[in-house]
């Protein structure tokens, strides 16, 4: 329905425990070659790859919910414009990415079935909900900025199309990065109602996006594996603190205030001390019960159903699928 998914055509998973493939795979990885979908590879590597793109995808189409909220409310013609640009990339993003994963094996198809039935996880920042204007701008600012920082990283990987699909998204990505920088500085420097609505939905934000880089090291499950096979290049909590490095002195540049009492660069260790994040609550969201996770999934269910009938007309598959007259 959604295209056919690439299988690998020659069965190697026959030679799962052959140690000499398992060498060479290892030490291709450690020369830095990209590893190729036809190339052989360990199955749990492959487990791990479409876990992690899949997810990434869905991140990126459900992403696109909380600020496709806002373009028909954008404040003027100009930031529409660039709002439903910005929307439009994020699900294009989300393309390129479920194609990276399907060319691990699995389909499109499966893919999206998983996210609306809850079996897959996606990101569990796109659960909570953009308010006002001011969270659009935090948004496409500061949840933009993380995941330049994490799909920098990854895009110096060891799958080939996972980090060719990353080239591409990071450049469109720093671009909303521009845009939402620049709405943020608009209202910070604006009226005394736009400071207090961009401060308000900055201390909204700022617990996900604390937990958005995922858990701590010490209590991560796949970080370990993930970077011995350069599928990941950057723990979480160095990824949190690359983010605190670069942007928590650009908040403070624009008198805003980051709700987190113990937040400081420790002069020490170098790095910056703040509140353990609630890890609880994080997996509580990831998990399905955060305050916007049934009516993103329903959004998309909805958009599955209502879009059936395109797909089976440009697969040309099934005369019963009509197109609905309203
Ligand atoms: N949102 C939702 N789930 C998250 C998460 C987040 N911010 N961070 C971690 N998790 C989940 C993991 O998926 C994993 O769950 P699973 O085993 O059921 O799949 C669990 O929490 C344990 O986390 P961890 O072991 O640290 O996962 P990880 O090594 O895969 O690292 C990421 C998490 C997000 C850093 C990593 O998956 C990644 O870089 N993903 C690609 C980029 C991406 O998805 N960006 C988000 C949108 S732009």
């Amino acid at each position: 329905m959604y295209g056919s998914a690439y299988i690998d055509p020659n069965d190697k998973f026959a030679n799962e425990d052959n140690p000499e493939l398992m060498a060479e795979f290892e030490a291709r990885i450690e020369r830095g070659e990209k590893i190729e979908p036809k190339d052989w590879m360990p199955t749990e590597y492959r487990k791990q790859l479409i876990r992690m793109i899949e997810q990434h995808a869905h991140s990126e189409i459900i992403g696109a919910l909380p600020e496709g909220t806002w373009i028909t409310r954008a404040p003027g013609f100009r930031r529409k414009l660039a709002l439903m640009a910005k929307v439009q990339d994020e699900v294009g993003h989300a393309q390129l990415l479920y194609s990276a994963a399907e060319t691990l094996g699995k389909s499109r198809e499966d893919m999206i079935n998983d996210l609306i039935n809850g079996k897959s996880k996606y990101s569990n920042i796109f659960n909570y909900p953009a308010l006002t204007w001011a969270d659009s701008a935090v948004i496409a600012w500061l949840v933009d900025a993380g995941a330049i920082i994490n799909q920098v990283a990854n895009s110096k990987g060891s799958y080939g199309p996972y980090c060719r699909a990353l080239d591409r998204i990071c450049a469109e990505e720093s671009f909303h990065l521009k845009y939402g920088h620049d709405n943020v500085v608009y209202l910070a420097t604006g009226t005394k109602t736009q400071r207090q609505m961009v401060q308000e939905a900055l201390t909204r934000w700022w617990p996900p996006l604390m937990h958005f880089f995922g858990p701590s090291d010490k209590i991560s499950v796949h970080t370990e594996k993930l970077m011995k096979w350069k599928v990941k290049m950057a723990t979480n909590d160095d990824m949190r603190q690359q983010f605190l490095n670069m942007y928590v002195p650009k908040i403070w540049d624009l008198g805003l205030v980051i709700p987190d009492p113990l937040l400081r660069k420790n002069e020490e260790t170098g790095k910056w001390d703040y509140t353990e994040p609630d890890w609880e609550e994080f997996k509580r969201v990831i998990n399905g019960d955060g305050p916007c996770n049934k009516e993103r999934l329903a959004v998309r269910r909805t958009a599955e159903e209502k879009g059936r009938w395109v797909r089976a007309a440009l697969a040309n598959a099934d005369a019963q699928y009509v197109a609905p007259l309203s």
